[in-house]
């Protein structure tokens, strides 16, 4: 039986959440563990469906990984590497999209790989073709199969220059983790420069990879014959501290967001600042708060690093329906990010979705029929619905829309919030939120 998540709306969330180890780096530096000749240790590692699903991957592939019990601390020893079987590879990948991420390390580790039909949230297409064409450049050998993709390199890999049609996140992940031990010099141009990109070439490089970034999106990567293991502290969760700050503003509350890191979040502290939210910096975190008044309105559009990230978009949303007036956001990264709304319209929000780019800079999605542009007007008076979690950020905007909400709401499907959200229940009932799990 499905668990529902009974939520009574109305009341403030107040008090202080800690945030550990980015959801969109921890598995791809587990993943990058596979490359070295020696164990590699993890730290601030979050307690996250995601990372479970990479530990049984990892695991299947002959990774020993280990769990220190008081820190969580995790460690990878990938000196028994082997391959697994595509039907037990297919029944632990989950909903993850992590998995396409192996290709690289196991070619260079085992000399092939099979990746299943992946997963992930539906917010779009998401098409895996930069990833195939960049592996096809380093020489590997791509075949689609049943269920999935198999992918041998028998001849080894070997360096190349490459430009990404549109700066993507995973795809430059998989180049950085393909050229690292690839035989001679890569240049990637077009390259996604996010935080947690720029902590996996930290990664890379105390495993002895050479890696440069240069200007313009441009990474340079001399292939080395060995890389060793790693010690590292993953960078903080920037996504998940933006999702609470947005509850503390959508609530009328106050967070203290410990472990929240103001760098990774300038263009999100920038726009919160704008709406007429309030945040105060310390060595620790971050307080996020609604200082009382009135909300304003605000135009923003989506955008790769170092932009405003897709993923703040779905939460800031929430609190754009307080706000006084008309809001527009565009989104560019993602096609199809706004059919959460749907939910929020039910629950008394006023927002028109449009296929226009109403933005300052037409998108690709302009031309092509994609519900990419919501005009949001405030504001209103949110009342409690019963709704089903869509996708993970999708599903915290209701969530929070829901708390802000008066009266009761039940949300099913609340499994997905793990995927991303450590400790989710504890930290919304830290917070005084009147919510029940049955
Ligand atoms: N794209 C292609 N072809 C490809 C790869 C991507 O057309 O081969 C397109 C996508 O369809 C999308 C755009 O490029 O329109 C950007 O996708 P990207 O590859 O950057 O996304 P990703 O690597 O699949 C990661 C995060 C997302 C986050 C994006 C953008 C992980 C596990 N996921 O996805 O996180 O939104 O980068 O920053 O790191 C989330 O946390 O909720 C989430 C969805």
């Amino acid at each position: 039986m499905q668990k529902v998540l009974t939520i009574q709306g109305g009341k403030p969330l107040k008090g202080t959440v800690h945030v550990r180890g980015a959801k969109n780096l921890v598995p791809k530096a587990m993943v990058a563990a596979l490359l070295g000749d020696g164990p590699s240790v993890l730290r601030n590692v979050p307690e996250i469906k995601d990372v479970e699903v990479v530990t049984s991957l990892l695991t299947l592939h002959g990774v020993q990984v280990t769990k220190d019990p008081v820190s969580g601390d995790l460690t990878l020893d990938p000196s028994g590497a082997k391959t697994a079987s595509a039907r037990e590879i297919d029944a632990h990948a989950g909903d993850s999209r992590i998995p396409i991420l192996l290709c690289g390390p196991l070619m260079h580790t085992i000399g092939e790989a099979f990746i299943p039909d992946l997963g992930g949230c539906r917010i779009g297409d998401r098409p895996i073709d930069f990833h195939l064409d960049a592996l096809r450049q380093f020489g590997a050998v791509v075949d689609k199969v049943d269920g999935g993709i198999s992918i041998s390199a028998r001849k080894g890999l070997r360096g190349t220059k490459l430009e990404l049609e549109y700066p993507s996140v995973g795809a430059t992940e998989q180049v950085l983790l393909t050229a690292v031990k690839a035989d001679g010099i890569t240049e990637l141009k077009n390259a996604a420069v996010e935080p947690e990109i720029l902590d996996l070439i930290a990664i890379l490089q105390k495993m002895g990879a050479l890696i440069t970034v240069q200007t313009d999106r441009v990474i340079r990567i001399e292939g080395v014959k060995r890389l060793g293991g790693f010690n590292h502290r993953a960078l903080p969760d920037r996504n998940e501290g933006a999702s609470w700050a947005s509850a503390a503003l959508a609530t009328k509350g106050d967070i203290y967001v410990q472990g929240a890191d103001q760098q990774d979040l300038t263009s999100f502290l920038n726009t919160y600042r704008k709406i007429g939210g309030d945040f105060e910096v310390d060595d620790d975190g971050i307080r996020f708060f609604h200082p009382g008044g009135k909300l304003n309105p605000l135009v923003v559009e989506t955008d790769v690093h170092p932009g405003f990230m897709t993923d703040w978009q779905q939460p800031l949303v929430v609190a754009l329906t307080q706000s006084e007036g008309v809001s527009i956001v565009h989104e560019t990264v993602y096609e199809n990010r706004f059919g959460f709304t749907d939910a929020l319209v039910r629950m008394g929000a006023t927002i028109q979705l449009h296929r226009e780019c109403l933005g300052a800079v037409p998108c690709r999605f302009g031309q092509r029929n994609f519900l990419h542009s919501a005009v949001i007007t405030g504001p209103s008076k949110l009342h409690g619905v019963d709704f089903v979690i869509p996708d993970l950020r999708g599903g915290f905007s209701h969530i929070i829309a829901a708390l802000a909400a008066e009266g009761v709401s039940n949300a099913s499907g609340i499994d997905i919030i793990s995927r991303g959200y450590e400790h989710f229940m504890d930290k919304l009932q830290g917070l005084g939120a009147d919510v029940t799990l049955s």
